[in-house]
């Protein structure tokens, strides 16, 4: 057994992983980013640089005293979105949210789902985790249901919330928040604490009902589900029995063990729960004598999915005993079956789709959706449905230099589904066959969307990757996508169609790989769509690239969501405010809007308010992660602009862009700031647009393994801080936001 690369699964941030070039990757800037991260992070107290105006803390805003004060008759004011005070930047170890709202957390990591399994103690002794809330809250989508516990989408008092659990809080091997001395950080891991690390992935549903004003969980409810990375999931669409999906598990390649990595969402017109797999590769190993024992075109497939050969895993589960459910973990040609029916050599083919799963019906499987294509998703974002007409599903491939793609499918919209029998059946009409497509942006402002498969030449005649059949391209859709030149992007992350017109938006979260004057492979010039690189400091640390990231958006032409050519902009240019405008705060962001790293992003289709997330490791220096509101206006609102760059040959390399219309104080705020080390993801709301759920991801996720133990070095302590819960480690959570008038979010 190969002894992996302690450093290199701490530095690297699954998060931010190239494939996308040649392998000699960035490990000794993202060392050093990770490291003076920490460094800061330890040396500064966590001191509050800035009044938290109206954000109280949990504690002081949860109270039942308040919800009693507020619920008998709640006056709302009439409505003007955006009318909240901005919630300035902050470093406070607290959810902060504007003044007249309410912030709870209501359900973290390790709450327990059903009566026989104990409340969490939160002191690294808990099991049962296949009964409790899993680990790293992310995407999430609420679900209504009637007084009486019925499917009703229009419920919003009584409801379940759907999400993912991406992963877990590590330092080397182990996830340490969970074990009670921090875990073993060598091979190999022990059994129990494998068994716990897997069960903390995957998806959850729990029930939320509101009494009075006050939402809670209902524990036990006969909704509550846990889907982990040993659940029975089926394989659907085109890949389904294909030579590529047999494994050991599934000799006619028609099933896989569970989902993992599970970042952002979608919800379908017919009412089920989409979730994406993204950063999955990391989680399997690979032997450093596999190539030659492949010998064949897995190779290529595997190198650029990131498994090259001697490739450690996350967290060594492979080693945790002899059972078939720690072997799955080993991708090695090691059987002697021509067909991989006798090891795992193909199970990284049946990870990194789009899964779906009825969150109404725990006894059925949930499904891949093959159709869509396998690499690093994150959300899935449905076109407006209309009758008669094709849906697409917009979604990105978040890893640097990765792609935009969007499924359209073959069946038609019948507006009898949208309130179907079967979901998961519907699901099958809508998701298994269709049309893959991946966009290329062009410098002047249009674009194409290239379809990926066998009818395409270019794709044909690759010579990196023979395809096979349309399985094969979709199986190594990022092999299809290079093949016909698409677009390298800023890192993908969400995308959400605005209801209004339809227009799509996507996060671009950053990208260290741009510059002006590139050397190997992996770098690139900025180009029109991600026409930014430029130096930001984090103290005495330079943000190389584009830093800050940005949000583009498309708008479909002839043929709307079959459309094969768009047109595009960039709607904003996170940047801090006070950086240059010409250059870097491109879209004139005042101190009460400037953001960076954009990546949970979603139109409320209650209010229209677009909600931006953020992901970031470059700002916070000065501010936590937060949540913003927007309004934005539409594509080709602003101007066209020029950016001049100096080369080192001498030259002057020009970039034309298209800036959107720069937001004003009433079309973008900041709403929200969490605690220390968290970001913000997930985005949902009751269809009374009055109750809104979000979640905290990984607060204090820089605290030390060495720490474990000592509650005073953990860099955060919410939400124990906050009054929720025992112990004091950190806990991934949903909270709940409320106006305490009664008014929608974000009015
Ligand atoms: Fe899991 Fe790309 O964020
Ligand atoms: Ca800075
Ligand atoms: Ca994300």
């Amino acid at each position: 057994m190969n002894k992996p690369n302690d450093l290199a699964i701490r530095a690297t941030d699954p998060n931010d992983i190239d494939s996308n070039a040649s392998h000699d990757n960035h490990f000794n800037s993202i060392l050093n980013a990770r490291l003076s991260r920490r460094n800061w992070l330890r040396g500064s107290a966590v001191t509050a640089a800035t009044a938290v105006m109206g954000s109280m803390g949990l504690s002081a805003c949860g109270g039942d005293s308040d919800a009693a004060a507020v619920t008998p008759t709640p006056t709302p004011t009439p409505e003007k979105l955006l009318a909240f005070t901005a919630v300035p930047k902050s470093l406070a170890d607290v959810v902060s949210v504007p003044a007249g709202y309410t912030a709870t957390a209501l359900y973290a990591l390790g709450d327990s789902l059903r009566a026989a399994t104990p409340a969490y103690k939160n002191d690294g002794s808990d099991t049962d985790f296949d009964n409790r809330a899993g680990d790293h809250h992310d995407g999430m989508e609420y679900y209504g249901l009637s007084a009486a516990g019925a499917p009703l989408a229009s419920g919003a008092e009584r409801g379940l919330l759907a999400m993912n659990h991406e992963a877990t809080t590590d330092e080397k091997l182990s996830s340490h928040f969970l074990h009670v001395n921090g875990g073993t950080t060598t091979l190999p891991r022990p059994a129990a604490e494998v068994d716990k690390e897997v069960a903390v992935h995957g998806l959850s549903v729990v029930e939320v009902k509101k009494t009075g004003s006050a939402w809670a969980t209902v524990n036990d409810s006969a909704f509550n589900r846990r889907v982990t990375p040993l659940t029975d999931v089926e394989l659907a669409g085109p890949v389904r029995g294909n030579a590529l999906v047999v494994t050991k598990y599934s000799p006619t390649g028609t099933k896989t063990r569970g989902t993992i990595n599970n970042c952002g969402t979608g919800k379908s017109p017919w009412g089920s729960y989409l979730s994406g797999e993204e950063n999955w590769a990391g989680y399997f190993t690979r032997s450093a004598a596999d190539n030659a024992a492949r010998g064949d075109k897995s190779v290529v497939s595997l190198n650029r999915y990131g498994r090259s050969q001697g490739a450690a895993s996350r967290h060594g589960w492979e080693t945790g005993g002899s059972d078939d459910k720690y072997a799955r973990w080993n991708l090695s040609k090691i059987g002697a079956s021509a067909d991989g029916s006798d090891d795992y050599r193909n199970e990284l083919n049946g990870m990194g789709y789009i899964v779906e799963m009825d969150p109404y019906d725990k006894t059925r499987a949930i499904r891949k959706r093959t159709a869509l294509g396998r690499y690093a998703h994150e959300s899935a974002a449905f076109s407006v449905p209309t009758v008669g007409q094709q849906l697409a599903v917009y979604m990105g491939d978040d890893s640097r230099n990765e792609y935009i793609y969007k499924f359209v499918t073959t069946a038609v919209w019948a507006a009898a589904d949208a309130n179907p029998a079967d979901r998961i059946a519907t699901g099958d009409k809508y998701l298994d066959s269709g049309k893959l497509y991946v966009a290329k942006l062009a410098a002047d402002g249009t674009g194409q969307w290239i379809e990926l498969s066998l009818s395409n030449a270019l794709i044909q005649a690759y010579g990196a990757y023979k395809f096979a059949d349309l399985a094969d391209v979709l199986v190594n859709a990022r092999l299809a996508a290079d093949a016909v030149g698409a677009t390298k992007m800023d890192r993908p992350e969400w995308c959400s169609v605005n209801p209004a017109n339809g227009e799509i938006y996507y996060t671009l979260t950053n990208n260290s790989n741009r510059t002006v004057n590139p050397s190997g492979s992996s770098q690139l010039a900025p180009d029109s769509a991600n026409p930014r690189a430029y130096t930001d400091m984090k103290g005495s640390s330079a943000q190389n690239g584009n830093p800050n990231g940005h949000i583009i958006r498309f708008k479909e032409g002839t043929g709307a969501a079959a459309a094969t050519s768009f047109t595009w902009d960039v709607y904003l240019f996170g940047a801090e405010s006070g950086a240059d405008a010409s250059k870097i705060n491109l879209s004139n962001l005042t101190a009460d809007q400037d953001f960076s790293s954009p990546d949970g992003l979603a139109f409320s289709p209650y209010t229209g308010i677009c909600w931006i997330q953020t992901d970031d490791g470059a700002y916070t220096d000065v501010t936590n992660c937060m949540m913003l509101a927007a309004i934005p206006g539409k594509v080709g609102d602003g101007a066209k602009s020029t950016l001049n760059y100096a080369t080192a040959a001498g030259g002057n390399l020009a970039v034309d862009t298209f800036i959107g219309k720069k937001p004003t104080a009433d079309t973008l705020k900041r709403f929200l700031v969490g605690p220390v080390g968290s970001e913000i993801t997930g985005i949902s709301e009751t269809p009374d647009g009055k109750t809104m759920f979000i979640n905290i991801q990984h607060p204090g996720e820089n605290t030390a393994l060495a720490n474990i133990g000592d509650p005073s070095k953990y860099t955060s302590q919410w939400p124990a801080n906050a009054g929720y819960g025992a112990g004091k480690r950190p806990r991934s959570a949903t909270i709940v936001i409320t106006k305490n008038d009664g008014g929608r979010i974000g009015s």
